[in-house]
């Protein structure tokens, strides 16, 4: 993916009451910067935030977490969010290649939504779902694995379930036209747009 330079992103971003600076300093209390013990759910790659804060909206009982490489893409989450009050919502700007730096078993559940495909093999450690990634999220939950991925890209669905299974996890739940299978589902950008391309949704659930 090219990515435009946004200048001043990174100010901006530092700016935003949703912002953490220096996460890694509160590896293992993350709950501290909701100030209770609600279930911490953590989106990796949020992308612009449409899923990140629709699900911190319609569930505020949960805190939510999102993380994200790039600070042009997070910019545009932290606009959004200028004139909105979400006090279970925290956005971080990190690469997930490290993120066992920056939780310690407190995670509940992790959302992968529309992630880089990766599609030569050369890439393959790239990819989110690779058991590289895998070994890095078990430090990282709580009670209990839970990984929830959505994608359009079939390629991907079948390297990741079975990267999933291969490591130990069980599917919980599988769709393979989720849009048909669901109502009320809290959309990222790239789901809208694939959606009204006329591209099938998959989602798959899986427990460790
Ligand atoms: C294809 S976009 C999908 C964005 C959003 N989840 C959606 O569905 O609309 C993938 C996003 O993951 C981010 N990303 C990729 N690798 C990442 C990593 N290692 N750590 C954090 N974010 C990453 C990219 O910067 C990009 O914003």
């Amino acid at each position: 993916m090219r990515l435009k330079h946004i200048k001043g992103a990174d100010i901006d971003i530092k700016k935003s009451k949703y912002y953490i600076d220096n996460p890694s300093e509160y590896k293992g209390n993350m709950n501290s910067l909701f100030k209770n013990d609600n279930p911490i759910h953590l989106e990796i790659g949020m992308g612009k935030g449409d899923f990140i804060i629709g699900m911190a909206l319609k569930y505020p009982n949960i805190n939510f977490i999102g993380l994200e490489k790039f600070d042009s893409v997070l910019v545009k989450a932290t606009k959004k969010l200028e004139d909105l009050n979400i006090p279970n919502l925290r956005l971080i700007w990190y690469d997930a290649e490290t993120i066992d730096e920056l939780f310690d078993k407190e995670i509940d559940t992790l959302y992968l939504n529309f992630s880089d495909p990766w599609p030569k093999k050369k890439h393959a450690k790239r990819r989110l779902t690779h058991e590289n990634f895998l070994k890095k999220y078990d430090t990282i939950f709580k009670n209990g694995n839970n990984i929830v991925m959505k994608t359009d890209n079939r390629k991907l669905f079948e390297y990741s379930i079975k990267s999933f299974t291969d490591y130990g996890y069980k599917i919980e739940d599988i769709s393979l036209d989720l849009h048909s299978d669901e109502n009320d589902i809290v959309e990222t950008e790239y789901e809208k747009k694939f959606v009204a391309k006329g591209n099938v949704i998959y989602k798959v659930s899986v427990n460790k």
